[in-house]
């Protein structure tokens, strides 16, 4: 019966504007800006292998499972596992797992679009020209420097309240457009510009003195840099951040990719339509790291410099560069649009649940989510000036340091995607029919292709992901 079945939101024209559009929702800020700054303040190599892993046996069965649940309900997420679940007479409490992503998404987005403002701010600071000052003065001060045009716009709650009010206001415009008008047009360009600017600045990063160090830092697989931060007690504390990160980059674990899914063409092959997206998206935070850590140890600067590197360290090689105003430019310019075409699917799972559930218009839905989100926004925008001091959980060990912004992230990318994730592995493997799930994925539960896939998120993904929780409590240390 799904055979027939269609979205009330519309579809998408071709199975490519799928891909276009779920490979928008994953590129994002998760690649460029989250990507470096974790894989340098989990110590490279090890930590990037572990991601690695992460995306192909768990983020990749998972993305296949979450799709193939959007396509088989054709709703929201929330409404996709009540269907799903009722038809398979399974409990109502599973549509608590499209709850669980709507949460998420609001939260993500909250303090996505105020670091999608900071990528706004810095397209008239790169315009400006401001930055071919590095070329003049004595080497020592260029990371110095960088790192003041960087504080002061994070040490301005009205600068940074602008920017992301404006990044709000377009999401919201892009969203009341539609799955074909706003989404599908705007990503289309883009992705091709993106990476062709990546590659330009991948060409600048090789002709750094520092680019094999860089390479190294990223490559050379050191698993004490990862379980002993401090040099002498265990953590599990990085095996979570790369599991959180491949569920971030991926967008999975909240719907996202469930309601892009309810979108799909009838005729789309799940399997190879994510495994696209896979690989794109993995290519481009390493991309990113290609380029941002021989930056880094170019000029001096710190690999752990947090949530910052990317603004720290971009800037100075588009100083250096022939016509780097322009580059410069044009990349926070892409960056913008790569961080819309990912909010936008933050906002449309809750916006689709409106729609359908509540009665309300596209127009009010969106609105009304918007506006919430922007409010929240706020306790990020402060995370970073006048909250800085305030750690609401600074009596339990490893989160003395930790702000607001610090906790939202945590909770969203840490624990509700991976948990998310968890529970529709569980229920596409475990609970639903072997034959309805093959049906969906146009395939017959007989073929290796299907076992193997059916194998990672039956056992490997649940119980992957299981362990690095139990680790990160520490229970198993
Ligand atoms: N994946 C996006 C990025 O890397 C962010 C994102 C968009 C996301 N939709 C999501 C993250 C859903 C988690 C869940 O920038």
């Amino acid at each position: 019966m799904s055979r027939e079945k269609t979205s009330i939101h519309g579809e998408w024209s071709s199975r490519l504007a799928f891909i276009i559009a779920a490979t928008g929702s994953a590129v994002g800020l998760g690649n460029i800006w989250k990507f470096p700054y974790i894989t340098g303040e989990n110590g490279g190599g090890a930590f990037v292998i572990v991601y690695l892993l992460c995306v192909a046996m768990i983020g990749l069965p998972v993305m296949m499972a979450e799709v193939l649940l959007g396509k088989r309900g054709r709703s929201s997420p929330i409404n996709t596992m009540r269907i799903i679940a009722k038809e398979g007479g399974h409990s109502r409490l599973w549509q608590l797992l499209g709850w669980l992503g709507v949460i998420a998404g609001f939260l993500i987005l909250s303090y996505y679009s105020v670091i999608a403002g900071w990528a706004l701010a810095y397209i008239p600071t790169l315009a400006s020209d401001m930055f071919a000052a590095v070329n003049t003065m004595p080497q020592n001060d260029v990371a110095d420097f960088a790192g003041s045009v960087f504080n002061n716009l994070v040490g301005d709650p009205l600068r940074l309240m602008f920017w992301h009010s404006l990044f709000m206001m377009v999401t919201i415009t892009m969203v009341i457009g539609g799955v074909r008008g706003g989404l599908e047009r705007a990503v289309q360009f883009m992705m091709p510009a993106l990476f062709i600017v990546l590659l330009v600045l991948v060409g600048y990063a090789m002709n750094t003195p520092e680019f094999m160090k860089g390479l190294h830092f990223m490559f050379d697989v050191d698993f004490n840099k990862l379980f002993y931060p401090n040099g002498e007690d265990w953590s599990g504390k990085g095996l979570l951040a790369a599991m959180g990160q491949a569920f971030f980059s991926l967008s999975l674990g909240m719907g996202a990719i469930m309601v892009y899914g309810a979108y799909l063409p009838k005729q789309a092959s799940i399997a190879q339509t994510t495994t696209a997206v896979v690989v794109a998206d993995t290519l481009v935070a390493i991309l990113a790291g290609l380029i941002i850590f021989p930056i880094v140890f170019s000029n001096g600067l710190e690999v752990n410099a947090g949530p910052g590197l990317v603004f720290h360290t971009l800037p100075i090689a588009f100083g250096q560069m022939p016509f780097g105003s322009v580059f410069g430019t044009l990349f926070f310019v892409l960056l913008a649009l790569a961080a819309w075409s990912s909010a936008i699917s933050l906002l449309e799972p809750a916006v689709a649940w409106l729609v359908e559930t509540v009665k309300l218009s596209r127009v009010t839905a969106t609105m009304a989510c918007g506006v919430a989100i922007w409010l929240v926004g706020f306790a990020t925008i402060y995370s970073f000036n006048i909250w800085s001091d305030i750690k609401p959980l600074s009596m339990l060990s490893g989160f003395e340091n930790k702000t607001i912004f610090d906790l939202i992230d945590y909770l969203t990318s840490n624990i509700m995607l991976p948990l998310g994730g968890l529970f529709i592995a569980i229920f596409v493997a475990w609970l639903m029919k072997r034959q309805i799930v093959a049906n969906e994925l146009d395939t017959s539960p007989d073929t290796l292709g299907f076992r193997f896939w059916h194998f990672l998120l039956r056992y490997v993904a649940p119980i992957a992901v299981i362990l690095i929780f139990l680790n990160a409590i520490g229970v198993l240390s």
